[in-house]
């Protein structure tokens, strides 16, 4: 990689200096512990997440998603956990309670639910295809890396306001915000979003996938992974279904088509389109 730009480092000083910034959620902790402890008592597991009414509803949120794919509607989260096992259970909490530790009120720039949105289809689509597409020992990577691959937009929003709304005034003329945000900060969201994801202590496939989800043929280990975000993410714009305005320009990396295995980028084209139906219901059933 090249070596950092003055500006780029200026970014990082900023980001770097903000310290609520890589605290890992308590609740990942208490989950793992109790796991660890027994694993088998999906009860204890249940009243924990309780405890937080905006993670309940969140998992809730998950385990009813038509993409997600559970068999039957869950209203308790006890039944939710026994149908999803401890360990898929623990990885949405991850999920979940890192990208609400950067939680930010919506402001004219940023509307936080439909980033909600996008991160849950993205997680979920990405997860699904792993499956459906013979990738399944990825599937909890997949779902992980899809949720957190753009929470460092969330960061620009929040602490780097000016900037960010200077990022989408040089955006407005079809220039793609990714050059934009390199322009304007030195650094790109699919970087800062490594960063962050590297001080969580999340695996290197995760940190790697999201610094890789906009040129997955670029990732130096983990393609597949990095390919099956970048697939998810740009459905959520070929559907404009849970679609986010920084992901408007995004080019498409067509090796995606080799590196999953599709025979042709028909093929591919033909396997995306089934999702659309699923992607509607999904959007629709996530209201908080
Ligand atoms: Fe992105
Ligand atoms: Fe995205």
């Amino acid at each position: 990689m090249e070596p950092l730009s003055d500006k780029a480092q200026i970014t990082l000083k900023k980001i770097e200096g903000l310290k609520n910034l890589i605290s890992i959620p308590k609740i990942i902790f208490e989950v793992s512990q109790a796991i660890k402890a027994e694993p088998g008592n999906v009860k204890k597991l249940a009243r924990m997440i309780e405890k937080d009414q905006g993670l309940t509803t969140k998992v809730l949120a998950v385990a009813n998603s038509p993409l997600y794919g559970l068999q039957k509607k869950v209203s308790s989260l006890e039944f939710a956990l026994m149908l999803m096992g401890t360990e898929e259970t623990l990885r949405i909490v991850t999920a979940i309670s890192l990208s609400e530790s950067l939680k930010i009120k919506s402001t004219k720039n940023f509307e936080y639910m439909e980033y909600w949105k996008h991160s849950m289809l993205v997680g979920m689509a990405a997860r699904d295809m792993s499956i459906r597409l013979g990738f399944s020992d990825l599937f909890g990577e997949a779902f992980l890396a899809g949720m957190l691959h753009d929470v460092s937009i969330q960061v620009f929003a929040q602490y780097l306001p000016k900037e960010f709304e200077e990022i989408i005034a040089a955006s407005k003329n079809n220039k793609k915000f990714f050059d934009c945000e390199k322009e304007i900060l030195g650094v790109s969201h699919d970087y800062i979003g490594k960063l962050l994801v590297q001080k969580w202590k999340l695996p290197e496939v995760i940190s790697e996938t999201i610094e890789f989800h906009h040129i997955p043929s670029q990732a130096p280990n983990g393609k597949e992974l990095s390919a099956l975000v970048h697939l998810a993410d740009s459905m959520t714009q070929e559907f404009l279904i849970g679609n986010c305005f920084w992901d408007k320009t995004l080019s498409f990396d067509g090796n995606v088509v080799e590196i999953l295995n599709f025979k042709s980028a028909e093929e591919m084209v033909h396997f995306v389109s089934e999702y659309q139906e699923i992607f509607k219901d999904t959007a629709e059933s996530i209201v908080f």
